[in-house]
């Protein structure tokens, strides 16, 4: 079986997402973020901080080259992983690619609380929705789209489980 890469904007509910559809196919689970803050040894955003986004996305593209290394995994990633073409092509190797898609909404809802997302950070919300609206190309280069809006994180896992076993 390939990997199962979620791709999607912040908030999407990627990594609650890929953990139950991890569990349910019985495939190992890896969220990029927690992979290069482990290999970084710093969080996302002291990452930003210290060194900016483009060093940031450099790192990105490493540990997405070595998590592509293995197979049977369901992949999280960055809502910001599909910016690099690059990216892209590692994680389709040998992968099928999930956009996990939401609306404004639901996306400003789920990350109300977040702090260890600085592409966040004191955004007002038609800030978001114009960073949201500039990535929608870059998440449409996926083989399924299944909306989480309305769903419960069990039922998206079970829509991506579907897609990917048909
Ligand atoms: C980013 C999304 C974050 C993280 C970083 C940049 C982005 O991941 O990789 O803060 O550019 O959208 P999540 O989508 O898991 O929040």
């Amino acid at each position: 079986m390939k990997n199962i890469v979620l791709t999607g904007f912040m908030g999407t509910g990627k990594t609650t997402a890929g953990k139950l559809v991890a569990s349910k196919l019985g495939l190992s689970f890896v969220d990029v973020d927690a992979y290069i803050e482990k290999k970084a040894g710093m969080r996302i955003s002291d990452i930003f901080e210290q060194f900016g986004e483009e060093y940031f996305r450099d790192l990105e593209t490493e540990c997405i080259g070595d998590i592509v290394q293995k197979k049977n995994l369901v992949i999280a990633t960055g809502g910001g992983a599909v910016l690099r073409k690059k990216n892209v092509q590692l994680l389709r190797q040998n992968g099928v690619i999930v956009h996990l898609d939401a609306t404004l909404d639901t996306i400003l809802k789920h990350t109300s609380r977040s702090e260890n997302r600085p592409l966040l950070q004191g955004q007002t919300a038609e800030q978001v929705k114009q960073r949201l609206a500039s990535r929608t190309e870059f998440y449409q280069d996926c083989d399924f789209t299944v909306c989480v809006d309305g769903r419960t994180p069990i039922q998206v896992a079970q829509r991506i489980v579907e897609c990917c076993k048909a």
